[in-house]
C-alpha cells in the first residue's frame, strides 16, 4: 500500500502526467467549472447539466458513461459480460480524479474532459472536445466524442475493415452491411466498434464503445490529430482498457467480452466450399476426388441449394435424396458436413413449411412499426425475420436444428445475417421495425431496428449455438457467422464474406484477419481463392498457400465461376497445394496448442508481428502482409503477392531458424534491423521459428478424424526462453472443461555439454494418441551424443547434412528429463 502510494505521488509528479493535467484547450472556450464526486470505484463528474460517470473494473479497465443531460444511459450491453461490468475496482482518489484498474484518470476542472495515462505516465487517451450531441439518422440521438491522437500513435482493431493494417488517416461506419467489397468499400458486414491505440514504444490501450446503433470511427482523417467517434443513438458508454502492451489489451478485451471458446479440431482442418455443390451425387464426388488425390480435407459444406426453393430447414429431397446417407458415408472419409441455414424464414403461411408456422404461432417474427408482420424478400423470395432478441425466440430457433443435427451435420452457416434484404436501397428492414428485448440488463421493452440492427447478426448466431449445445449437450457448436458485433466471438467464427479472385483481395486478407483477431474474433477466415470471380491457376496456389497458415481455412466460391478446388490447374499446381495443405495437418498440434491458448487467453492464433515482438513497431519495413501463427512462427508472403521481385522481411531481434530447411536463419543487419531478402517461386512461402520454441508435429493424415501413425515430434529450435506446449483432448467434446485434456510445457535448454529437454508435469487426464515422441533437434552439428530419458538410455541419431538430431523417447505421463551429453573430445 505505501509503495502505491509512493508510486502514485511520483506519477503525478512526473513531467509527463503534469504535462496533461488541467491544460485544455477548450477551457478559454468553454468556462464550466467541474464538480467531482468521488465514488469507492471511481467517481462522478458534473460538468453543467452532464454528468460523466467513471468507474474503474477489475478486469483492468474504466468504463465511462455519460449523460449529456445529466440522466445516463441503460446499465446493459449485449457485448460485455455481466460479471466484467459489475465487478468494479476499488480506486484512490487524486485531487481532480483517481488512481485504479491500472489507469490514473484526471478531469480538467473547467470543461469536465477526462486524460486516462497509464500508471508509467503515458498519456493512453485525452478529450479534446466536449461530447456534443449530431445530427442523426434513425429516430435516436447522435453524439460524438473527440480524442487527441498524437502524431506517431497507430491505431487496430474494428475487425476486418477493409484498408492498411493501421487504420490512422481512415474513416469507417459500423453498419452491418451485405457488401461483396472491392479495396476501399465501407461499412461491411460485421460492426466491432474496438480500437486499440498503440504508442511508438509499444504500449497500447483499448478504446471500446458500447453502442449498438450506427456508429462512426474517423482516425484523423477530418482532423490529422483527432480520433472523432460516436453513434446515432443509445447511450454514451465506452470503455479505456489498460495495457500495457498490446497482449495486455487483447486479453483485457478477452475478459471484458469473452474470449474465442476452443473450436472442434476439425474446424482447423482444411474445408472446401461452393455455392453451390448441386447434389448429394456431387458432394460425394468432390470427396471421392479429395481421397483419391490424398487431399487432406476436414469439412463440405452445402450452400443454399441444397434446400427446397432456398427454404432454411429444408432439403431437396430430389437432389438430397437421403440426407443421413450422404452425411454419414461423409463422415466415413473423415469428412464433416456443415450446412448454411439462413435466418430468413419464407413467408409461406398454409403451405405445411413448419418454420414458418411454428414461428408465425409462437409470435417469433419482426413487426413493422404499425404492428404487422414485416415481410421482405430474401433467397427464399419473400420472407420473415427471426426477433432474436427476445430469449423465447433464440429457443424456438435453436429447436429448428433439431432434423439437421439428427441427420449428423457436423457445422452450421449463418450467412445473410446483417439482415440482408433485396430489391431496397438501404439492403436491409426499415429503420422502424419493431424488435422486442428479452435481456438481463435491459428493460423489457420494444426496440427500433436502428438501435438492434447491428447485433441482429450476433443474436442470431447466439441462437444456433445455443440452440445446438441444448441439442447435442456434449459437443462443442460450431457456427459461422457472417455479420456480428463486439463479443460475436462467444457465438461464433466468421468470415471476412464476399471478396473477389484478385491479387489484391489475397493481400487484403492479411490486414483484414488480423484486425479481426486483435478486435476478438480469433477463429476467421478469408474465401480461399476469392468468392467473386475466377481466380487464375496462380493466384489460387499463392492463396492456398497462405490459407494454410490463418486460422479457417476454406476455399469457397461463388455461382457462375469456375470450379476452384484444388486440382482444377492440372497436376503441377495441385501438387503445391496439396503440399501446403499436409503441412497445415502435420503442424495441426500446434495450431491446437495455440487454439487452447486463445480459448484461456483471448489471444488470437493469427498475430501481427508486433503483438509478440514490439521491437517490430519501430520498423520501415512493409509489415501489412506479415504475420505470426502463435508468435512462433513468422509468416512473410510477397508484399506484392503476384509479381514477387526481391523483398526484405525484418526478423525481430533474437535469433530464427528457416522452417523448411530448419537451419538458422542468416539475416544481415540494416540499421538496427536484421533482414532476410526473400524472391520465393510459386511453390514457397518464407516462414520462420522464433529461436527457442519447441513446435509439436504429427505424421500426416487426411483429416483430423484419423489418428496419425507414428511419433509425435517435438521440433527443438534452441534459443533463450525455449519452450513449447503440447495439448491434446477428443478434438470434438467439452470433456477439456472437466479435466480430459493433456496440457504439457516442454523446456529445453543449451548445457556446457550438450542439451536437455525437460517436461514439466502434465495436466489433465487425457490420454493422447502417441506413444512415442520424436525429439527433433535443429541446428545439431557433430555426432549423436549420449542421450538418456531420466537416466535410462534411449537411441540418437544426428544428420549431419540436415544438422539435426532425432531421439525417440516412449511417451508416458511421468517422463521428466532427457539428457543429451555429447562425449568428451566432442565438446
Ligand atoms: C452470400 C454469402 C456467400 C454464399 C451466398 C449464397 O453471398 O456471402 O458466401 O455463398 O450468399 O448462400
Amino acid at each position: 500500500m505505501i509503495r502505491q502510494a509512493l508510486l502514485l505521488s511520483a506519477l503525478l509528479a512526473s513531467p509527463a502526467l503534469s504535462a496533461v493535467r488541467p491544460t485544455n484547450l477548450q477551457s478559454s472556450v468553454l468556462p464550466i467549472r467541474s464538480r467531482v464526486v468521488m465514488r469507492p470505484d471511481g467517481m462522478d463528474v458534473w460538468s453543467g447539466r452532464r454528468l460523466t460517470r467513471v468507474t474503474a473494473l477489475a478486469v483492468g479497465a474504466i468504463r465511462v458513461r455519460i449523460g449529456l443531460e445529466g440522466q445516463l444511459g441503460e446499465d446493459a450491453s449485449w457485448a460485455v459480460l455481466p460479471e466484467a461490468r459489475q465487478a468494479t475496482a476499488p480506486v484512490t482518489p487524486l485531487t481532480w480524479g483517481f488512481a485504479g484498474a491500472g489507469l490514473v484518470v484526471t478531469v480538467d476542472p473547467a470543461t469536465g474532459g477526462l486524460t486516462v495515462a497509464d500508471t508509467a505516465g503515458h498519456v493512453l487517451l485525452k478529450d479534446i472536445d466536449a461530447p456534443a450531441r449530431r445530427t442523426a439518422t434513425g429516430g435516436g440521438a447522435g453524439f460524438q466524442l473527440a480524442k487527441a491522437m498524437p502524431a506517431n500513435w497507430r491505431y487496430f482493431g474494428l475487425g476486418d475493415k477493409t484498408g492498411p493494417l493501421d487504420r490512422r488517416g481512415g474513416s469507417f461506419v459500423t453498419w452491418n452491411s451485405d457488401s461483396p467489397f472491392q479495396e476501399t468499400t465501407d461499412p461491411l458486414y460485421k460492426s466491432i466498434p474496438f480500437v486499440i491505440p498503440v504508442g511508438p514504444d509499444g504500449t497500447a490501450a483499448g478504446l471500446f464503445l458500447d453502442n449498438s446503433w450506427r456508429g462512426f470511427f474517423d482516425f484523423g482523417k477530418g482532423q490529422s490529430d483527432t480520433l472523432r467517434f460516436g453513434a446515432d443513438g443509445g447511450p454514451i458508454d465506452y470503455y479505456v482498457l489498460a495495457g500495457p502492451t498490446v497482449k495486455d489489451v487483447v486479453q483485457r478485451y478477452a475478459r471484458l467480452t469473452g474470449p474465442s471458446p476452443l473450436p472442434p479440431l476439425w474446424a482447423l482442418g482444411f474445408q472446401q466450399s461452393r455455392w453451390s455443390y448441386m447434389s448429394a451425387d456431387e458432394v460425394r464426388g468432390i470427396a471421392q476426388h479429395y481421397r483419391q488425390d490424398h487431399i487432406p480435407l476436414d469439412a463440405l459444406w452445402l450452400d443454399i441449394d441444397y434446400q427446397d426453393r432456398n427454404r432454411p430447414f429444408t432439403v431437396n429431397t430430389k437432389t438430397f435424396p437421403d440426407m443421413a446417407g450422404l452425411v454419414s458415408d461423409l463422415k466415413q472419409q473423415g469428412i464433416r458436413t456443415v450446412a448454411i441455414t439462413d435466418l430468413h424464414i419464407a413467408f409461406a403461411p398454409n403451405q405445411g413449411y413448419a418454420p414458418y408456422d411454428t414461428g408465425f404461432v409462437g409470435d417469433h417474427f419482426v413487426k413493422k412499426a404499425d404492428g404487422v408482420l414485416y415481410v421482405g424478400p430474401v433467397w427464399p423470395g419473400p420472407a420473415v425475420f427471426p426477433d432474436f432478441t427476445r430469449a423465447s425466440t433464440r429457443d424456438w430457433w435453436g429447436g429448428l436444428y433439431k432434423d439437421f443435427v439428427a441427420d449428423g451435420i457436423a457445422g452450421f452457416w449463418n450467412d445473410m445475417n446483417e439482415p440482408a434484404v433485396f430489391n431496397t436501397p438501404s439492403k436491409t428492414m426499415p429503420l422502424s421495425n419493431l424488435h422486442r428485448i428479452e435481456e438481463p440488463g435491459f428493460a423489457t421493452r420494444t426496440a427500433t431496428h436502428a438501435e438492434i440492427h447491428n447485433i441482429f447478426g450476433m443474436e442470431n448466431s447466439r441462437a444456433t449455438h445455443d440452440g445446438l449445445l441444448k441439442l447435442r449437450p456434449d459437443e462443442r457448436p460450431f457456427v459461422l457467422t457472417r455479420a456480428s458485433f463486439a463479443g460475436g466471438q462467444r457465438y461464433a467464427a466468421t468470415w471476412t464474406g464476399d471478396n473477389s479472385s484478385t491479387w489484391n483481395q489475397l493481400r487484403m486478407t492479411v490486414p483484414m484477419l488480423l484486425n479481426l483477431g486483435m478486435s476478438g474474433f480469433a477463429w476467421s477466415g478469408a474465401d480461399v481463392g476469392g468468392f467473386l470471380g475466377t481466380p487464375s491457376a496462380d493466384l489460387l496456389t499463392r492463396w492456398i498457400e497462405i490459407g494454410a497458415f490463418q486460422p479457417i481455412f476454406r476455399d469457397h466460391s461463388a455461382k457462375d465461376t469456375a470450379y476452384q478446388e484444388p486440382w482444377v490447374h492440372g497436376p503441377v499446381h495441385e501438387a503445391i497445394r496439396r503440399r501446403f495443405i499436409e503441412e497445415r495437418y502435420r503442424l495441426m498440434p500446434y495450431f491446437y496448442a495455440v487454439a487452447d491458448e486463445t480459448a484461456r487467453t483471448g489471444l488470437p492464433m493469427m498475430r501481427p508481428v508486433f503483438m509478440d515482438y514490439p521491437d517490430a513497431l519501430d520498423t520501415d519495413c512493409p509489415s501489412d502482409m506479415v504475420f505470426t501463427v502463435g508468435g512462433k512462427l513468422l509468416v512473410a508472403p510477397p508484399p506484392q503477392p503476384e509479381s514477387p521481385g526481391w523483398y526484405d522481411v525484418c526478423l525481430p531481434k533474437g535469433g530464427w531458424f528457416d522452417y523448411w530447411t530448419g537451419k538458422p536463419a542468416t539475416p544481415r543487419m540494416r540499421g538496427t534491423r536484421q533482414v532476410v531478402q526473400e524472391k520465393p517461386a510459386l511453390d514457397q512461402l518464407p516462414v520462420y521459428v522464433r529461436a527457442g520454441t519447441i513446435l509439436p508435429r504429427q505424421p500426416l493424415v487426411q483429416s483430423t478424424m484419423e489418428t496419425p501413425i507414428g511419433a509425435l515430434e517435438l521440433a527443438v529450435y534452441p534459443g533463450d526462453g525455449c519452450a513449447g506446449t503440447l495439448y491434446a483432448d477428443d478434438g470434438h467434446s467439452l470433456g477439456y472443461q472437466r479435466g480430459a485434456y493433456l496440457r504439457q510445457t516442454v523446456r529445453c535448454s543449451v548445457t556446457p555439454t550438450g542439451l536437455e529437454l525437460r517436461f514439466d508435469k502434465r495436466d489433465g487426464s487425457y490420454k493422447p494418441w502417441w506413444h512415442d515422441i520424436d525429439v527433433v533437434i535443429h541446428g545439431w552439428n557433430g555426432p549423436a551424443p549420449t542421450a538418456t530419458l531420466d537416466d535410462k538410455p534411449v537411441p540418437a541419431t544426428a544428420d549431419a547434412t540436415a544438422a539435426t538430431l532425432t531421439v525417440r523417447i516412449p511417451d508416458r505421463r511421468d517422463i521428466s528429463l532427457l539428457r543429451l551429453v555429447r562425449t568428451a573430445s566432442d565438446h
